[in-house]
């Protein structure tokens, strides 16, 4: 199936930046768990409230089901405003692919666990089934919308848990690797005891081709073991990478990002992924792989050679005859209110 249609599409409200206040400052993050509950509601006038949340990429190659990073952009826009039953409207990108019912979409379910009945509108930035968390991202702003709009007093890394319900609507699965930096930001690691989150800043780069992976069918493909030299392998490139973001390394993220294991299967479903990785390779890129599911691909990179290196991936699927659009990017801010 093809997103041609969907390239098209309005992404206007994917970079929207006025007037917002962060979920929380970048160096409290690393000492605080609770600073979203410092924040005061902060409402519009008639009792609405705008939250724009990030795309995230799960996984970094290494740390399958386990990583994340917020994406500075694209983003969705969600706003809410009390009713006495929740509706939904989506717009933006591949709207018309997403239900309305509350049943059956991922903020519908967010507004159920926390008994936040609202109409609810969507503008989405990230096109769905993009493998840069999409449902995550709209999951996550009601998350944090309707919790301030109701005023229910949950702290930031507790409502990961209500985002990744809503997702799990629309993906079957639940996952917090996608949701857990829509929500804080910054690099994330979500394991079953918790999330733990780092202020990181590495510039990035993720294409998206204009071809659809179901996440049912690249997780299919997941094998069901490894050999222990590849749990040694992925240890390391794990450990690694979570140092680079530690120091903000472009070089150790990078070669963190490897993995032998969940990636080279799912390549397969991706026309001309190695094409594109080697491209990105030799136009600079010091890592390069699967963003989430896929279809996209994510790239580190030094600041520098981010155009580079989504010309170069942007050129490769073109090779190969599949269109595609680059987010030149870095990790970002999880969930913003707007103030106005
Ligand atoms: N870690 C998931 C996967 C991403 O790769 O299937 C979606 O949560």
């Amino acid at each position: 199936m093809s997103f041609q249609r969907w390239a098209l599409l309005s992404v206007r409200s994917g970079d929207g930046r006025p007037n917002t206040r962060e979920a929380g400052a970048r160096g409290l993050r690393r000492k605080s768990w609770w600073f979203g509950s410092f924040l005061p509601a902060v409402m519009e006038r008639g009792g609405m409230l705008t939250v724009r949340a990030p795309a995230t990429s799960a996984n970094l190659g290494s740390g399958f089901d386990v990583f994340g990073v917020a994406l500075s952009r694209p983003a969705d826009v969600v706003r809410v405003e009390k009713a006495d039953r929740t509706t939904i409207t989506v717009t933006g990108a591949g709207s018309q692919y997403i239900p309305e019912d509350p049943e059956k979409n991922t903020v519908g379910a967010v507004a159920e666990a926390l008994d936040a009945p609202a109409h609810i509108q969507i503008d989405k930035g990230i096109r769905p089934a993009s493998g840069l968390g999409s449902s995550a991202a709209s999951a996550a702003a009601a998350a944090v919308a309707l919790d301030e709009l109701y005023d229910r007093g949950h702290a930031r890394e507790e409502l990961v848990p209500i985002a990744a319900k809503g997702e799990a609507v629309v993906s079957g699965d639940a996952h917090d690797d996608n949701v857990a930096p829509a929500i804080l930001g910054g690099f994330t690691i979500a394991t079953d005891s918790g999330v733990t989150c780092v202020d990181a800043d590495v510039p990035l780069v993720a294409c998206l081709p204009d071809i659809v992976v179901s996440t049912r069918d690249a997780r299919r493909v997941v094998p069901d073991g490894a050999k222990v030299s590849q749990l040694v392998e992925t240890v390391g490139n794990a450990a690694t990478l979570t140092t680079g973001m530690h120091r903000d390394d472009p070089d150790l993220v990078g070669a963190g990002m490897y993995d032998s294991v969940v990636t080279p299967s799912r390549a397969e479903l991706i026309d001309g992924y190695d094409d594109v990785r080697d491209a990105a390779f030799d136009a600079g890129a010091t890592g390069v792989t699967i963003s989430g599911a896929g279809p996209a691909v994510i790239a580190a990179c030094h600041e520098g050679d981010r155009r580079a290196v989504g010309t170069a991936m942007l050129d490769a699927f073109a090779d190969v005859g599949v269109e595609s659009r680059v987010y030149t990017t870095r990790i970002g801010d999880g969930a913003k209110v707007y103030t106005d």
